[in-house]
């Protein structure tokens, strides 16, 4: 039932020791203004976490739509996900993904534990638009695209 909920999806990446880490997650939200705080959930199983957490710092890198290859390798553990995939360091040093619509450049502010997940929160660094194109949409298991005018006016 809850992949009726559409949503966005960012890469989560990390500069760690072992080489650069990165998830697909579409549990992004944007927290607080005032401080600047974001967020997501992250599951318990996941392998790539535990290094990024350790760095301390990581980079929210909001797919385009034209970028679904890349949820797909993200979303795969265990893969060597950063093959073939170009990236520039962000400010924090974690990593930029090429063609992103936009990166928010992050601290790890607080991680809290809650079933088997956990919900992190982010203090924002610095934050850019890269692109002005679309921003990748996941519905059902499948990316639909958007298909109202865009720039949409609401
Ligand atoms: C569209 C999409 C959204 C996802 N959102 C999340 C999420 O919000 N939180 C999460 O923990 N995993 C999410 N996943 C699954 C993770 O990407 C996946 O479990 C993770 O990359 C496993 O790799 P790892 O072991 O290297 O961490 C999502 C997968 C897809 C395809």
């Amino acid at each position: 039932m809850l992949s009726h909920f559409p949503t966005g999806v960012v890469i989560v990446a990390g500069s760690t020791p072992g080489g650069p880490a990165g998830v697909a997650v579409g549990s992004f939200a944007s927290v607080s203004l005032e401080p600047p705080l974001v967020g997501f959930f992250v599951g318990h199983e996941s392998t790539s976490w535990p290094p990024i957490r350790s760095a301390g710092r990581f980079c929210v890198n909001v797919l385009a739509d034209d970028q679904a290859g890349l949820c797909r390798r993200f979303s795969q553990s265990g893969a060597d996900k950063f093959a073939g995939v170009t990236w520039r360091p962000a400010p924090s040093g974690a990593p930029l993904l090429d063609g992103v619509v936009a990166w928010i450049d992050c601290r790890l502010e607080r991680e809290i534990e809650t079933g088997d997940h956990s919900l992190v929160l982010g203090s924002v660094t610095e934050l850019e638009v890269e692109r002005g194109s679309r921003p990748l949409l996941f519905h059902r298991g499948a990316f639909p695209g958007l298909e109202l005018p865009y720039p949409g006016s609401c």
